[in-house]
């Protein structure tokens, strides 16, 4: 059809839906859909009970202004000086931004669309355009039965009074960090840690003290010293499938780092993305850090975009005490609330039988690509050490030899096909070694696995001073 619209003078009318259904052998909904697109795009008006028409062609905008001035607005406040603040989204674009056609994706944050409850999905957001008032204004904080939804989810004494319904783990992360620390002020993070994480703290003008972590999460004494070094008053600790090791926070610690932060009368952010995608040969899972925290040392964030799809940016906040105040003034004034169809369809996707079905599915599907990437790697890389096999979560993390460039590593890599994620990024400080993060849930599956590990391999040949 866009092709020959240039049959048609600008204004003249276009045959009748019926008669293009019979011209090119489609239904009258691909026609309808095929007119919204092009009318979308400008090219054709539609004029209900006239027809549609060819568009007439856009006036040409004015001549190109000079943006020039631009570069020194954006730099020249003296404020500036006195609150470093750095605005940058190339560590969380790697994990957001598609790869070029072809190229086996290693580097996504995400469910591959094949394991995403799509049909679910659907169908959950059809029906929930159909409640009564679904298009109303919500509660600012959410619905009362999605905030009961995830206070039951989280635990402990968390209750609905204390959940605040957000707009994805960035956002539910935005508002803590922004809620709980003024510009200029320290804020502890785990080493390595989420890129996207870090730059929120620095567009907010924090700055990022890294602890550091090990295979049993971060480590008790140095996050007390970090504390006592800087006199912080937020820690932002991923306890559970930490992004990008791996790591859970071992039992004994769990008691010890709400201790350290409750002494240094400092908050724990508890961001627990990840929990929905535990692997099927997982033993029980601890409680989130928030389900034993009686005394609202924990501001816990969770999501589901992890377990359904990037889209479906519906997370949670919950805390107690004063604390939540600030975090619901800050949530309006930034965002007001969450879409309410968004919402709807939340509690009609949770409430279906179709989501412990998709979840059970996502377990087993994660456990084999995990084991097929660990027994792929240890076949062709076994130089990469593979410190920590995590039995939840969607990555693995390895550390490089010394002497292998991770630059041009990641370059080498994406020439060979397959785009992995550099582990700079993951350090707020100087890194210790040279990393990679393997992602395995954003590829089509085990096939896809083995062939981007085979063209890891022949990346790693090609780069100087690596030793295989
Ligand atoms: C550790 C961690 N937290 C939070 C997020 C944010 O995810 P979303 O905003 O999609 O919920 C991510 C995304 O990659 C992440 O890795």
């Amino acid at each position: 059809m866009r092709r020959e619209l240039d049959r048609y003078s600008p204004g003249g009318k276009l045959p009748s839906s019926r008669a293009l259904v019979e011209r090119f052998r489609v239904s009258p909904v691909t026609v309808s859909r095929a007119l919204a697109q092009l009318a979308a795009e400008g090219l054709v008006v539609t004029r209900p009970g006239a027809g549609a028409f060819r568009a007439q062609p856009r006036t040409t905008a004015g001549p190109a202004g000079d943006t020039s001035w631009q570069e020194v607005a954006l730099s020249a406040d003296g404020a500036a000086d006195l609150v470093p603040r750095s605005v940058d989204a190339s560590g969380v674009l790697v994990s957001l931004a598609a790869p070029p056609p072809g190229v086996i994706e290693f580097n996504g944050g995400y469910l591959h669309p094949s394991l995403q409850p799509e049909r679910a999905m659907a169908a959950a957001l059809s029906r929930a355009g159909r409640r009564p008032g679904a298009w109303g204004r919500p509660p600012m904080e959410g619905l009362p039965e999605l905030r009961e939804w995830f206070a039951r989810s989280v635990g402990g004494p968390v209750t609905a009074a204390g959940v605040l319904v957000t707009s994805g783990g960035q956002s539910g992360l935005t508002t803590a960090l922004r809620a709980l620390a003024p510009p200029g002020a320290p804020v502890l993070v785990e080493s390595p840690t989420y890129p996207g994480m870090l730059a929120i703290a620095r567009a907010a003008g924090l700055r990022p003290v890294p602890v550091p972590v090990d295979a049993d999460g971060v480590r008790p004494a140095l996050l007390a010293d970090a504390f006592r070094a800087t006199g912080a008053r937020v820690f932002v600790c991923q306890p559970l499938f930490q992004n990008p090791t791996g790591a859970v926070l071992a039992p004994d610690r769990r008691g010890e780092v709400l201790r350290i932060a409750r002494e240094a009368g400092a908050f724990v952010v508890e961001d627990d993305f990840v929990r929905r995608l535990v692997h099927e040969d997982a033993g029980p899972l601890p409680r989130p850090l928030a389900a034993d925290d009686p005394d609202g040392v924990v501001v816990h964030v969770c999501s589901l975009t992890k377990a359904t799809s990037p889209s479906f940016r519906v997370s949670a906040l919950a805390a107690h005490g004063p604390v939540l105040e600030r975090l619901r003034a800050i949530q309006v004034v930034d965002t007001f609330f969450v879409p309410r169809p968004l919402q709807e369809a939340t509690l009609e996707l949770v409430g279906s039988p179709a989501w412990p079905r998709h979840l059970r599915a996502v377990s087993a599907a994660l456990r084999a690509r995990r084991d097929a990437m660990t027994a792929a790697l240890r076949l062709r890389l076994p130089e990469l050490a593979l410190p920590h096999i995590p039995s939840g979560g969607y990555h693995l993390w390895l550390r490089l030899p010394d002497g292998t460039s991770e630059s041009a590593l990641t370059a080498a890599a994406l020439r060979a096909g397959v785009a992995v994620t550099p582990g700079r990024p993951y350090f707020s400080a100087e890194p210790p070694a040279g990393h990679l993060r393997l992602s395995f849930a954003a590829v089509a599956g085990t096939e896809e696995i083995t062939e981007g590990v085979r063209r890891l391999r022949a990346a790693c040949d090609e780069v100087p001073g690596h030793r295989g």
